[in-house]
């Protein structure tokens, strides 16, 4: 029999992890299912436990879930531990289950597929919930020059700082205070694009040839990528490759094998238009 894992959420209906999963298995000619499971708010824990029971191997875990999966695991990873968060869990052999964030590594790893440099770069982030957490310890492994969280509230910028200072030069602040500063590469990880909406953002935030990524992603261009290219940024990317990015580490956790993510990115983006056009 395969071996089973799933993607846990809700909504789920919307998951491309299945077929991100089945490409990387038509590419390495791995033997596994991967489906994708409805789990009711509240319910983590039971759905957790059944499919482990049942002999499931591995889940991927989205909205809104990833803090029970960090509550779940038997273990976790060091940078789990420091996101807070876990969008991995892997069944060990002794029944024991690890928890794992591959969120932020599927960004780096799709900034440098890019060809893009954070090595001694400004970089600001926008936004300090989850999702930005999740991504500033791969973002100090690149030794940028220079890392500013800035958010609507600024006191959770200043306190995701503090978590992270022992790591490099990180310093957070308000979105006011971002006047008179220029960075190199912008990173929207509000959740503000979801609503089709935008941080204020001053008209000379971008340095010459700045690159701006949205962590959400769309068929056409996020609000923040039409303000990034308004304003100067020359390379602008959605967080679809993020997506992709974070599959393949965990596709290499589970099965010890590095699939391919540009191909998976390059489907995935036609299938998107395709559909729009529809
Ligand atoms: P996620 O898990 O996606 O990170 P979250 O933890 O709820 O979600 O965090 C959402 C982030 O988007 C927060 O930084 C939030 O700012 P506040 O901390 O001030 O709430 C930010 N955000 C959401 N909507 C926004 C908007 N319209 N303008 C600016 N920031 C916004």
């Amino acid at each position: 029999m395969s071996d089973t894992y799933a993607v846990f959420g809700n909504p789920i209906v919307q998951s491309k992890s299945p077929v991100i999963h089945r490409q990387f298995c038509e590419q390495t000619g791995e033997d596994m299912t991967y489906t994708k499971q409805l789990v009711a708010e509240g319910d983590f824990n039971i759905a957790a436990n059944a499919f482990f029971k049942d002999g499931g191997h591995g889940l991927n875990i989205t909205a809104p879930f990833k803090q029970d999966a960090f509550a779940y695991a038997t273990s976790l990873t060091e940078r789990a531990q420091r996101a807070g968060a876990v969008n991995l869990l892997t069944r060990q052999v002794d029944g024991s289950v690890t928890g794992d964030t591959t969120d932020g590594v599927g960004m780096i790893n799709d900034m440098l597929n890019l060809g893009w440099e954070l090595s001694g770069k400004r970089v600001l982030v926008l936004g300090a919930g989850g999702a930005v957490r999740g991504v500033l310890e791969p973002l100090l492994g690149q030794n940028p020059v220079e890392l500013c969280i800035a958010n609507r509230t600024a006191s959770k910028a200043e306190e995701l700082a503090r978590d992270f200072h022992d790591l490099g030069s990180v310093a957070g602040s308000s979105l006011e205070a971002l006047a008179g500063k220029q960075f190199d590469v912008v990173i929207n990880g509000t959740s503000a694009s979801l609503h089709g909406s935008l941080p204020p953002l001053p008209d000379d935030l971008l340095a010459p040839n700045a690159a701006c990524y949205d962590m959400m992603y769309a068929a056409n261009p996020t609000i923040f990528m039409d303000w990034a290219t308004e304003h100067g940024a020359t390379k602008v990317a959605d967080g679809l490759g993020m997506l992709v990015g974070q599959a393949a580490e965990s596709f290499y956790a589970w099965r010890h094998i590095r699939p391919e993510v540009v191909p998976v990115i390059t489907q995935l983006r036609r299938k998107m238009s395709d559909a729009k056009n529809k």
